[in-house]
């Protein structure tokens, strides 16, 4: 193995998003990853196009070096992937040493399931000139938070824990947080958001729903409640607050300008919210059913869905968002195809599958009523989300 300790020469590296970047754009990388065969099936790197990938595991490169090295074409850019970011550094390093043009993939599947990529949601012209959304993608998980701006003002919704990120983001758009809002009690992931209003001293709304002790500090809202965003003067955007239960008994939708509709996990462009995950698959069934076919009913055709989730990068639109007009979802999402409660129940528990056994401790963390390491949280949020209530479109149930 190559020393890459002191006074050797750096491995060269490539970050996660330019990686991401490069491969969204068809660009002929090609993917070395070591990680061994579980971890592979359990997550790997999607980009919008297939990434050529080969596969040889760390371990077969201290077996047997020139093996392993002979495994990789040549007259490629290859980029060495692993867990963390340290084998593959290393793996690079043999490779170099071989005359492979080679980089390491920086902070290995723990980078890729951090990384966030903003990308801005299009509105009609009339509308960009009143106000913005942006869809913050965590390509790793599959998850989506939002920015909502108006006039110098925004609300942040469904916040990941990378707290600097979104204030980041807020201070380089020249915006001013002031209100922190989650759809509900998320279970894929530790929320970002009682944190983020608590640093920033602006309010914090979750719903919880019965059933549930949520001991965070939350401002409470009202169904049909219209928030305003862009301060007392000048351009303003309303988000109107729609209870939307069923995934969780406190989901709850916001609904942008009239047209923009975050819908946590209720609704996704393929699919919707799997409502069996606090075991309470019926009376969560029926209710998410409700919400699907009463809730949702006057909301019209051309309301766009912006989900909290995806199943993989094939939902990624042509401009690089997560989004399906209503009308499309009504007609191609099988669930939204089901006329009665128990249809839908009995498909529900036909689809899914037992959800990792993390997903218990990140709600507690979420309600507030138990706290946990920075290194633990990493940990239980490794992988993509198992949100859906179909899996068979989800790579993670491949
Ligand atoms: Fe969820």
């Amino acid at each position: 193995m190559t020393d890459t300790g002191p006074g050797a020469s750096p491995v060269p590296a490539i970050e996660v998003g330019d990686l991401l970047l490069a491969a969204d754009g068809g660009s002929p990388v090609l993917l070395l990853d070591v990680r061994n065969e579980d971890e592979v099936k359990a997550w790997k790197v999607e980009a919008r196009r297939p990434i050529e990938t080969v596969y040889v595991p760390y371990f077969d490169f201290i077996e047997d070096e020139a093996g392993s090295v002979a495994k990789v074409p040549r007259g490629r850019d290859v980029v060495v992937l692993c867990a963390q970011g340290g084998s593959s550094e290393m793996v690079a390093g043999v490779l170099i040493d071989a005359g492979v043009h080679a980089r390491n993939v920086r902070g290995g599947m723990v980078a890729y399931g951090e990384y966030l990529q903003p990308v801005a949601v299009p509105l009609e012209a009339a509308e960009s000139s009143r106000f913005a959304i942006w869809q913050i993608n965590r390509r790793g998980k599959g998850c989506l938070s939002y920015v909502v701006a108006s006039n110098g003002e925004a609300i942040v919704v469904d916040p990941m824990k990378n707290l600097e990120w979104f204030e980041g983001f807020a201070a380089q758009h020249g915006l001013r947080i002031v209100h922190v809002l989650d759809t509900h009690i998320h279970a894929d992931h530790v929320s970002g958001g009682p944190a983020l209003s608590e640093k920033l001293g602006v309010p914090y709304s979750v719903s919880a729903g019965e059933g549930f002790e949520l001991r965070q500090a939350v401002t409470p809202l009202e169904d049909g409640q219209a928030l305003r965003v862009g301060g007392p003067a000048g351009v303003t955007i309303e988000v109107r607050v729609m209870r939307t239960p069923g995934h969780t008994p406190g989901s709850t939708s916001y609904l942008v300008g009239g047209r923009y509709f975050l819908t946590g996990d209720t609704v996704f462009v393929g699919s919707v919210g799997r409502p069996d995950l606090g075991g309470h698959v019926v009376e969560w069934g029926q209710m998410l059913f409700a919400t699907l076919t009463e809730r949702l009913a006057p909301l019209g055709d051309e309301v766009l869905v912006l989900p909290a989730h995806y199943a993989g990068a094939h939902e990624i639109g042509p401009g690089g968002v997560v989004s399906g007009r209503l009308g499309d979802l009504r007609r191609t999402v099988p669930e939204l195809q089901l006329r009665s409660a128990d249809e839908f129940i009995a498909s529900v528990r036909a689809a899914v599958r037992e959800p990792p056994a993390s997903y218990a401790e990140i709600i507690k963390v979420n309600l507030g009523v138990s706290s946990a390491p920075a290194d633990k949280i990493t940990e239980w949020e490794l992988g993509k989300n198992e949100c859906a209530a179909s899996t068979k479109r989800t790579a993670a149930s491949r």
